[in-house]
């Protein structure tokens, strides 16, 4: 098992600096950005690398689903969240003149496409359950779900105020009332455990440039099997079809002797049915380093239990020099958002020593990672009241 120091030696950004912000976007470790570059310098000296990439993307679904205890057939490979998002929920049979649950805790994207759903009458009516000072109790959703929903959609932890939602409470509500549990867990995945069975989502979507550590490009979904029988997608294309060229690839067959069968459509099984088309393969290959990276740390004691106690010391600290939490002391995540009349001028005086974290409209968001220690803690602590000190 490694430790944060050996992490933190293949980390190049953190000789720079002390990194805070990765609810914005996780640092690069050396594999990853060994992973891009290499692939480049193929391409550019031998041509496209696209076996390798395609398999890469095999190695991305077996190894998320051993984060998330799931099976590979359970997981898609999409261009991004809001992307997959879309392609998930467009391919849903949905109750006629239902209802969407979203939380005003979620981040814009899952309420605009519930939005979106509406204004085409695809649903009747958006409920948005309302969070007071960042929070929000299970109580709120209770009220909000009624036989006429048929999907709650929550992100797992919220991305300003870093409140962690009980999924298992929130998907016994939605399927008492026959209606699905989609989460966006952009900001759990990576630095929280998550068990999809234990929770019981039957919908579950990450990206890949937080907490997972790599680039743009690609994002992954966890769709329950049963729930995965029933979605009809709304488009298909070469690679969402049985005997794609990718799955000849990955069975060790010769790939492009036979034609593509275009006569018919039949829909390849499991997950794989939403890939309609080539992803960002240099992402896939990214994002397999960095799978492996997040796996070989994810120790409890080393990991989430230190993450905590980082962030721990951060929202302490904060109190003590006076500011107000945003974020709710009893119930986070790795984020820890303080309110500030001017959080862009503190951002930027705050890099100017050395140290990242994120400004938001009357905020200022500080994020950690297992790889951060308490010294980066008391560094930010130490800074923030020099700067307090001459004002
Ligand atoms: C919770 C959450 N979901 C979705 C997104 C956006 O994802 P993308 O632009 O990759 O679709 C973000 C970006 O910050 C986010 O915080």
């Amino acid at each position: 098992m490694l430790s944060v120091e050996s992490a933190r030696s293949r980390i190049g950004i953190l000789r720079r600096y002390v990194y805070l912000d990765n609810a914005s976007s996780g640092p690069l470790p050396d594999p990853v950005a060994y992973a891009v570059k290499s692939f480049v310098e193929e391409w550019a000296s031998e041509g496209e690398p696209w076996e390798e990439g395609v398999l890469a993307g095999v190695e991305c679904r077996r190894l998320f689903s051993q984060l998330i205890n799931a099976s590979p057939e359970e997981v898609a490979l999409l261009p991004g969240v809001t992307y997959g998002l879309a392609v998930i929920l467009s391919s849903l049979r949905l109750k006629r003149g239902s209802n969407i649950v979203v939380s005003s805790l979620n981040f814009p994207t899952s309420i605009l496409i519930a939005r979106s759903m509406a204004s085409r009458g695809l649903v009747r009516e958006v409920r948005v359950a309302e969070a007071r000072n960042g929070s929000l109790d299970v109580g709120v959703y209770e009220r909000l779900v009624d036989d006429n929903t048929s999907i709650v959609m929550i992100d797992y932890v919220g991305w300003l105020s870093g409140h962690v939602e009980n999924l298992g409470e929130l998907a016994r509500i939605a399927h008492e009332h026959g209606a699905i549990l989609v989460s966006d867990a952009f900001h759990a995945v990576g630095v929280l455990p998550v068990d999809v069975k234990s929770l019981d989502v039957d919908v579950l979507m990450t990206g890949s440039y937080k907490w997972l550590m790599s680039i743009h490009g690609v994002a992954l979904a966890y769709i329950r099997g049963e729930l995965l029988e029933e979605l009809q997608p709304p488009y298909a294309g070469w690679m969402a079809v049985e005997d794609s060229v990718a799955q000849r690839l990955t069975r060790g067959e010769p790939v492009f002797e036979r034609p593509i069968d275009t006569s018919k459509l039949n829909l390849a099984r499991g997950a794989l049915k939403l890939e309609w088309g080539t992803l960002p393969l240099i992402a896939v290959v990214a994002l397999r380093e960095s799978l492996k990276f997040i796996i070989e740390h994810r120790a409890p004691e080393l990991y989430y239990n230190h993450t905590w106690r980082v962030a721990d010391r951060i929202a302490e600290g904060l109190e003590d020099l006076g500011y107000k939490l945003y974020t709710p002391r009893d119930n986070h995540s790795a984020i820890v958002t303080f309110r500030h009349e001017k959080p862009l001028k503190l951002a930027e005086d705050l890099e100017k020593k050395g140290i990242k974290v994120a400004s938001r409209p009357k905020l200022v968001r500080v994020s950690p990672h297992f790889y951060n220690t308490i010294e980066d803690a008391e560094k930010l602590l130490e800074s923030l009241k020099e700067l307090k000190s001459m004002i």
